[in-house]
């Protein structure tokens, strides 16, 4: 008995870590996406935040509250759940579902769906002028550019309402550059 339980387990603890959703990087506070508002809206430069806030992302979490996703829960076994504090359905949804309350800032808000932090990382550290103009210091304090393999950690078959994913014609709905930078 004794070494059965042994051998199963740390089997079993594998099991269940492998089960779990990946986590997201933690080292760094949220600070939501009106932080980055500031320096990121002029249209000369992109206007990253009107692009993102007119986009489906910034829906994210409203669309949890709607009919259709109490319906899409239902035909996902989810039914009886609210899909907007299911960790099953805002694990792809909310930026940050499952940070420490400790890493949040006072600006978070999980209403804001995908937002800036869920694909650039969390943002309070990177945010600093100083910091934010010089790329190596960004990336040392958190900040990622995202690829194809980051935005397939949701856009999967896990997905109750799963749309085959191109990344070309999907970036394409969502670019957002800066017309100045090379
Ligand atoms: C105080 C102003 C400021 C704030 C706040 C700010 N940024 Fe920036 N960010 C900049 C500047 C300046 C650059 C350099 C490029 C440019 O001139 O636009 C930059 C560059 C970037 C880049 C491109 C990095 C690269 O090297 O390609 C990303 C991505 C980015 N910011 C995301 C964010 C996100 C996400 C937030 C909020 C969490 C944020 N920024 C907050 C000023 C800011
Ligand atoms: C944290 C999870 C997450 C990540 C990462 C993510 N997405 Fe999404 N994406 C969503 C959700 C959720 C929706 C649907 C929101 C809605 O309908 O309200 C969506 C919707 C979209 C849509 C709109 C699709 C439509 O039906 O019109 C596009 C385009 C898109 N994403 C592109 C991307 C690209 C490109 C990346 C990577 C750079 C990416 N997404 C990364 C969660 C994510
Ligand atoms: C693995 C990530 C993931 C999970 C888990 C997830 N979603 Fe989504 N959801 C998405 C993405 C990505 C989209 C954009 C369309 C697509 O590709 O499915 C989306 C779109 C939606 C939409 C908009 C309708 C549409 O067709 O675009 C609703 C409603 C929705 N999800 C509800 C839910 C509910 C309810 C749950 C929990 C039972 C859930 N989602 C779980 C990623 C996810
Ligand atoms: C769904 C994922 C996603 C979201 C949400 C998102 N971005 Fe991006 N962002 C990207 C990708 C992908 C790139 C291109 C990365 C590359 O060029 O390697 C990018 C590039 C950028 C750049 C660099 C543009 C350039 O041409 O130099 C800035 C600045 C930026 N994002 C800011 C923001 C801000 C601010 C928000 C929120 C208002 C935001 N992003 C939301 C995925 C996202």
């Amino acid at each position: 008995m004794k070494r059965l339980t042994g051998s199963l387990l740390p089997a079993i603890t594998l099991v269940f870590l492998l089960s779990l959703p990946a986590r997201a990087d933690y080292n760094h506070n949220f600070t939501g996406a009106s932080k980055c508002r500031v320096c990121h809206m002029s249209a000369k430069k992109g206007d990253q935040f009107g692009v993102w806030k007119a986009s489906k992302h910034a829906q994210a979490y409203q669309v949890l509250t709607t009919p259709e996703a109490k319906a899409v829960a239902e035909k996902a076994g989810q039914g009886g759940k609210n899909p907007a504090e299911n960790p099953a359905c805002i694990k792809c949804h909310i930026t940050g579902w499952d940070a420490p309350a400790a890493k949040l800032g006072a600006k978070y808000d999980k209403t804001e769906g995908v937002g800036c932090e869920s694909c650039h990382g969390p943002g309070e550290d990177y945010s600093p002028i100083k910091v934010m103009k010089d790329k190596a210091l960004a990336t040392a304090a958190g900040m990622t550019l995202p690829k194809k393999e980051d935005c397939t950690k949701c856009h999967n078959s896990q997905s109750p309402t799963y749309k085959a994913f191109d990344y070309d014609t999907f970036f394409k709905k969502i670019a957002h550059d800066n017309p100045e930078t090379p």
